[in-house]
């Protein structure tokens, strides 16, 4: 007997007639005279497959197939058939039903066939990978990732596995959380007034990592053309939907390339993504348009057709103050209410800001030539704002090292940074890509905590 999936089954892969055996859980049960009709699902895709209990032909469980409720796990055994119901196109006639898993109490059960609200599932972040909306993302998400690797494999990018812990603050705009073996309760205990990080596991202050971009630098400087993906951490006080306190970096770095190559590139990537995903995962696209009254193959398609609009800084500025906003200052960086202002409304479009004032950006960006402004880029979408951010680097050693000096930096700890610009330096640019407003831009979820398994934010690491 084979095991198969009910992707399997959707794809065609299984012939009408044979028969399989089947591992899930029930969605719903109905019955009707002699017969049960179990919606069954296994995690491989969206649909469910209806299995057809006629409860004299199951051997074992007989009585207990009444009792089975959402939730469930089963083994199945049967023969695929045509449906002659209207919405399904298979059923499994079963010859046995295995009852694998129980729920123990039903009425408690918090993940009943009812419909939750997503603020009520992030209460049972445990569980919620059993609904509908959230198996969707979960297998959205994972695609994603794959896609990516494969994107940048084929454009010859390698993976690089950059550091979690470092000493290193490469934006110095987020504030890092702090990582140490020291028993603090002893060192209360005792009295100390003060911590001797020289007696800590690494002898120095350490940090969870903000960025790998320091890190991929070096290699960029070496195997030309890299990435790197993996969690990163940042100390965000704020509560918006747009910020986790841990989340996803994808981080690309290449050696001889320029601002408007890297602007190039961050395009051609996400619409490659946005091609992939639109086909490989329709049905639960179009499942989670109606969940989230977002179109989305609309969205992603209008992305794909049309071209980025590229602005620069001071336009972006002029734009904003000749319309509602009164932006006096130039050392802020935009707001979420002009970016969406921008991309929604006066563009009607993604756009690209490039070529922001130095004061607001990180000391390791290329300063162009007017000396006020860095080679840098944000892109952003309509409804969501910004997903990547980038730069070309500064590669010239006397002008990073002054700009560092200027900017309040520690020198001392970035003398291996600054190797890279003293052998062999090379033009070289990057972004960085927040993986989970790429998901929720992709899955019409407005919250960044509906697209991670189990998100961290401010006051909530449960789970
Ligand atoms: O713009 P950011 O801060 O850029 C960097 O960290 C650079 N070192 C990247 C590089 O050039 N290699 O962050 C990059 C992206 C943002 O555009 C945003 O999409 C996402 O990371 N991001 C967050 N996503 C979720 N929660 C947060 N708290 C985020 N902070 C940034
Ligand atoms: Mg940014």
């Amino acid at each position: 007997m084979t095991l198969v999936s009910i992707a399997d089954i959707f794809d065609r892969k299984v012939h009408l007639g044979e028969e399989i055996k089947v591992q899930g859980w029930v969605k719903s049960r109905r019955d009707y005279k002699g017969f049960s009709f179990i919606d069954m699902y296994d995690g491989s895709c969206l649909n469910f497959l209806q299995i057809i209990v006629r409860r004299e032909l199951v051997q074992n469980y007989q009585t207990e197939i009444l009792s089975i409720t959402t939730g469930f796990s089963l083994e199945v055994t049967g023969v695929l058939s045509p449906s002659i119901g209207k919405d399904q196109k298979f059923e499994l006639l079963s010859t046995d039903v295995k009852i694998i898993g129980k729920i123990k109490n039903p009425e408690s059960y918090p993940i009943s066939i009812k419909k939750h609200s997503v603020e009520y599932l992030r209460e049972v972040a445990h569980l919620r990978p059993r609904t509908n909306i959230i198996g969707s993302v979960s297998r959205i998400r994972s695609d994603l990732i794959y896609f990516i690797h494969s994107f940048l494999r084929k454009e010859g990018y390698f993976l690089v596995s950059t550091p979690i812990i470092t000493t290193v603050d490469t934006e110095k705009s987020s504030k890092m959380f702090f990582v140490s073996s020291i028993d603090l309760d002893e060192l209360l205990a005792k009295g100390s007034e003060e911590i001797d990080f020289d007696k800590d596991f690494f002898g120095i202050k350490t940090f969870l990592t903000v960025s790998g971009q320091l890190n991929l630098e070096a290699y960029a400087c070496s195997l030309r053309k890299v990435y790197s993906f993996g969690p990163t951490f940042r100390a965000e006080p704020s509560t918006t939907m747009k910020h986790l306190a841990e989340f996803w970096m994808l981080e690309v770095e290449a050696s001889f390339l320029n601002l408007s190559e890297l602007i190039e590139f961050s395009e051609k990537m996400l619409k490659y993504l946005f091609r992939k995903i639109a086909d490989y995962r329709k049905q639960d696209l179009l499942f989670l348009s109606k969940k989230t009254g977002t179109n989305i193959l609309k969205r992603l398609d209008q992305f794909i057709q049309s071209d980025v609009i590229q602005v620069e800084y001071y336009d972006v500025i002029k734009i904003l103050n000749k319309k509602r906003f009164n932006v006096k200052s130039l050392e802020k960086d935009i707001s979420s209410e002009q970016e969406r202002y921008l991309t929604e409304r006066y563009f009607k479009n993604s756009i690209v800001i490039k070529n922001h004032p130095k004061s607001i950006k990180p000391f390791y960006m290329k300063i162009n030539k007017d000396q006020k402004t860095v080679a840098s880029m944000d892109l952003l979408l309509p409804k969501l704002g910004e997903i990547v951010g980038g730069s070309q680097r500064e590669e010239n050693f006397s002008i990073i090292h002054q700009n560092m000096i200027e900017k309040g930096i520690n020198v001392k700890n970035y003398e291996w940074y600054l190797d890279l610009r003293r052998y062999g330096t090379v033009p070289h640019s990057g972004f960085g890509l927040g993986f989970e407003r790429l998901v929720s831009y992709i899955t019409g979820m407005k919250n960044v905590r509906d697209v991670i398994p189990f998100p961290r934010t401010m006051r909530n690491a449960r789970f």
